[in-house]
């Protein structure tokens, strides 16, 4: 059996590496644009950001293999991805517990006013404040996917479920602190806009772990200027890396992070990819296949 695999990182030699040895009866090949014309025939593709070129030539493989949680920036690619062919992405691959630290942190940070007492710091000021009480601190996870049930679980009991832009308005109202976990589809693009996030309650705090896309960025930050947001913790943007200019820079309540919030581990990307192949091989099915009508 032969797999394509690309990257366009300097890290295609370790994850070839990694697959010979979890699959030592494939044949792993890396293509790199540019290298020849033709791509190498192959059965399996595995890629992490590819050329719209590429995915044009993939029309014959069994399935293509998404290094990442979110397919937006393969989906983006419209008609160029062949219709037919599974698009598989990553279930968890120790994904979900760096999302669970990530938010946990954020929250914590927040709750016991960690950002705060930082601030007092540097300026030399010893003042204990008010604690945020729990009863009025629910926290709302929009997206209920692998990794937002898993943020949920860590975040403790006591959930309560909304689904539907109808019941959104009554989440948001009732969401001290919102955590976005949502995919970014064309649906929940630009769904965190002004009058939503002025839906929040006074004082709410913003986390977004999903996509940047998903905030309209100006908007949370006049909300975050005029006091009705108190803060944000956000590790996605539109633009990546976040230009040196962006507005968000100069807010000491805006927390930045390059999107590390959770990132793709080599080694248990390739066993769950190595056990997914297995399993097509043998022809059962396998979870995590997207459904491009939702978009994820
Ligand atoms: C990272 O953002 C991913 O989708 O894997």
């Amino acid at each position: 059996m032969r797999i394509l695999l690309y990257r366009p990182d300097s890290e295609a030699q370790a994850w070839t590496a990694d697959f010979s040895k979890m699959l030592p009866e494939a044949d792993i090949t890396q293509w790199r644009e540019g290298a020849s014309d033709k791509l190498p025939p192959c059965d399996y593709a595995v890629v992490w950001a590819p050329p719209a070129a590429m995915l044009r030539e993939l029309a014959e493989v069994k399935a293509i293999f998404h290094t990442g949680a979110g397919v937006d920036a393969l989906l983006k690619f419209g008609d160029a991805l062949p219709a037919h062919v599974p698009i598989v992405r990553l279930g968890d691959a120790g994904m979900g517990v760096q999302m669970a630290e990530y938010v946990l942190h954020a929250v914590l940070r927040y709750f016991r006013r960690f950002d705060d007492y930082e601030a007092q710091a540097r300026k030399g000021e010893w003042t204990p404040l008010p604690q945020h009480r729990k009863e009025n601190f629910s926290i709302g996870v929009l997206g209920m996917g692998v990794l937002g049930s898993r943020v949920l679980d860590a975040l403790g009991p006591g959930v309560q479920c909304f689904s539907g832009t109808t019941e959104l308005e009554t989440f948001l109202r009732g969401s001290r602190v919102l955590v976005n976990m949502l995919p970014l589809t064309p649906e929940t693009s630009n769904l965190l806009d002004r009058s939503r996030l002025s839906a929040l309650p006074h004082q709410a705090y913003v986390i977004n772990v999903a996509r940047g896309a998903h905030i309209a960025e100006p908007d949370l930050l006049t909300l975050i200027k005029s006091g009705h947001i108190a803060g944000a913790t956000l590790d996605v943007f539109r633009n990546e890396p976040l230009p040196v200019q962006h507005p968000f820079w100069q807010e000491p309540r805006i927390t930045i992070t390059p999107h590390i919030s959770a990132t793709t581990l080599r080694q248990e990307s390739v066993a769950q990819i190595a056990g997914k192949i297995r399993d097509l091989q043998a022809g059962r099915t396998i979870a995590d296949v997207v459904d491009r009508s939702r978009g994820y």
